[in-house]
């Protein structure tokens, strides 16, 4: 999608806007040293941890991790989409979003669907009320304990049996078209349309805004299927959308946790028993954006899950893709019920204090991992061992490098009785031929240079002015490292475009393989001063060439000596120089302050 709206354009947009004006309509900021500093718009808290840098233009709360540049905050702040928030700011700044060929620009309903289902709730709300069958729905609410107050404050309401009371009703202000677009009708395929929701209770799905995006709709009675829900739309996705969490945030002072469970009735049974920081997905298993969006609001999510072989097999899954997304400071735990019992059934038989205990009781992710794994493998001889470690090691392969992926590989060396660097060697699969791999003393190891790339990058980030002083980096590309391709495209940007600000370059990598991991790195506080950043940074990028050269060496070493040619052993030469000059330099730089 970003694709269809020309990179130079976005370029020009995020240098033209200032993320500090934008931001500070939505929310007051105040100046605070270098930075603006407010109460974080997207987490609940009562001392200000959310930031601006004028500087980077980028914005990052420190305490939920939201960050991101002004397209990222407008899209996550407004609820719109990359190319929505591009239109946003750009017609603040009165410019024209251009097209490029072919492209086809869509209509953007957004706006109008938002009316639409705004009018559409309290349509259904007041025929809870008002409809002669509307009382059938409060007598089956009432039946399941639901009270006034709580249908009121998740906006319940009841959609009548019928073909076109929604479309009468609506008709004289909406299109059909419009109706279907947010989800309402169903065309029918002989033209014209039909109610979506008839005779059903409804219960309004909203956006972090409060906002209605959607609907699911209860049959009253036995019917067919039970839950029906919106279908995706453009403002609508069940992979990313949670019900209640709108209501959760609402609804308490600070948020710092949240509880999965399957239901609409589950959220909201629990929200009448005081528990009120569950969340449901919506018919779907959960999602990583799911869990993205909920980590970013708290550390901790619990996962609540029926007690039978299928609600193990669910809590699995949920694993399955929570792994990938844990950082370390995250927190993911599973909870199973008693068989038969869903939280709705168990918070109005148990006090809350009960229920709540029972979160507290919750199992850690790697206590339901290993236990899972330990009913599939008997660690009791050799072979049961060597079994777990072959189902855990695919797992721990995905986890990101940190501390929780420490702690999982040591729990794996206590069960399987190995060593736990020689699973971590295991995992990364260096020392998979089993050979001992020669090494020149004195080269730097992979490692290193890894982190070598990450901090040229990472200073670029915070100061891209500094890709003027690179020289001789395009020979890097021939690194066999991680990221060195990223560092000397960047470079090559930067070194042709001396103005672009942080934000540019954040905005270049969108939705390509490195934006996770470069919105991350423009976000961390640097260790490093200000001033010392150049300094820093040239380190870098000469220790990088030192790695280069050594690579050569050790290439050319590597050879049987018989096929060496004259030329070679010139080549040779001209490489032990090189690095001699360069330990030099990284040793004069470094003590040149
Ligand atoms: P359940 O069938 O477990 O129902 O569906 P429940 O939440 O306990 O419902 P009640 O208590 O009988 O009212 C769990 C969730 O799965 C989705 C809904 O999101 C529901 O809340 N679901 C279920 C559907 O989308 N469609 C269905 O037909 C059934
Ligand atoms: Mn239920």
């Amino acid at each position: 999608m970003a694709g269809r709206i020309p990179q130079d354009f976005i370029d020009g947009l995020t240098a033209r806007v200032d993320i500090v004006e934008v931001i500070d309509g939505y929310v007051a900021l105040r100046k605070a040293g270098r930075e603006y500093v407010a109460r974080c718009p997207f987490h609940e808290e009562k001392s200000p941890s959310f930031t601006v840098s004028p500087e980077k233009q980028f914005y990052h709360c420190f305490g939920c991790g939201a960050h991101g540049t002004v397209i990222g905050f407008v899209m996550e702040y407004c609820h719109l989409d990359f190319v929505d928030a591009v239109h946003e700011l750009a017609h603040r700044v009165g410019l024209e979003v251009p097209r490029t060929e072919g492209g086809g620009e869509r209509v953007r309903r957004g706006g109008e669907s938002l009316d639409v289902l705004r009018e559409a709730a309290d349509y259904f709300r007041r025929q809870l009320r008002d409809h002669p069958r509307g009382q059938l729905a409060i007598d089956y609410l009432k039946g399941r304990g639901v009270t006034g107050e709580t249908a009121a404050e998740f906006g319940i309401g009841y959609a009548p049996s019928g073909w076109d009371n929604l479309s009468v009703f609506m008709g004289g202000k909406f299109a059909a078209g419009a109706l279907a677009e947010a989800g309402l009708l169903v065309k029918r395929d002989q033209g014209g349309y039909y109610d979506r929701f008839r005779d059903r209770v409804m219960f309004p799905i909203r956006d972090a805004r409060g906002r209605v995006i959607g609907f699911g709709g209860r049959v009253i009675g036995d019917d067919t299927p039970k839950y029906l829900n919106s279908p995706e739309t453009e403002l609508f996705h069940k992979g990313r959308e949670l019900y209640g969490l709108y209501e959760a945030r609402n609804g308490t002072r600070q948020l710092d946790r949240l509880l999965v469970v399957e239901g609409y009735m589950d959220v909201v049974m629990l929200a009448q028993h005081g528990v009120r920081y569950a969340v449901a997905t919506l018919g779907t298993a959960t999602t990583p954006q799911h869990l993205e969006r909920m980590f970013r609001l708290v550390p901790e999510v619990i996962f609540c899950f029926d007690g039978d072989r299928a609600g193990r097999e669910a809590g699995w899954r949920a694993l399955e893709q929570a792994l990938p997304a844990l950082r370390d400071g995250w927190q993911a735990r599973f909870m199973f019920l008693p068989e038969g019992e869903d939280p709705d059934s168990l918070v109005r038989k148990e006090h809350k204090e009960v229920f709540e205990q029972r979160v507290e009781n919750a199992i850690t992710l790697s206590t339901f991992f290993y236990d899972t794994l330990l009913g599939r493998a008997d660690v009791s001889s050799i072979d049961g061992r060597a079994r777990l470690v072959e189902l855990a090691r695919p797992y721990l392969a995905r986890l990101a490098p940190g501390v929780f992926r420490q702690l999982m590989i040591d729990r794996l060396a206590q069960l399987s009785k190995m060593n736990s660097d020689v699973l971590a060697g295991m995992l990364t699969g260096e020392r998979r031929t089993g050979r001992p791999v020669a090494r020149p003393q004195n080269a730097q190891n992979d490692r290193t240079v890894v982190s070598l790339v990450r901090k040229a990058v990472s200073h670029l980030l915070r100061k891209p002015a500094l890709a003027q002083q690179a020289k001789d980096y395009k020979r890097l590309i021939h690194m066999k490292t991680p990221g060195i391709g990223l560092l000397v495209e960047m470079l090559d940007l930067l070194q042709d475009n001396p103005h672009f600000t942080t934000a540019i370059v954040l905005e270049h990598w969108r939705d390509r393989e490195h934006a996770k991991a470069l919105a991350r790195l423009a976000r961390d506080e640097s260790l490093v001063p200000h001033e010392e950043l150049d300094r820093e940074f040239l380190d870098a990028l000469y220790r990088l060439q030192l790695g280069y050269v050594e690579q050569q060496i050790e290439a050319l070493n590597g050879r049987p000596r018989d096929a060496w040619s004259q030329q070679d052993k010139q080549e040779l030469a001209r490489l032990l120089q090189e690095k001699k000059d360069m330990k030099q330099l990284i040793i004069e730089k470094s003590t040149a302050v």
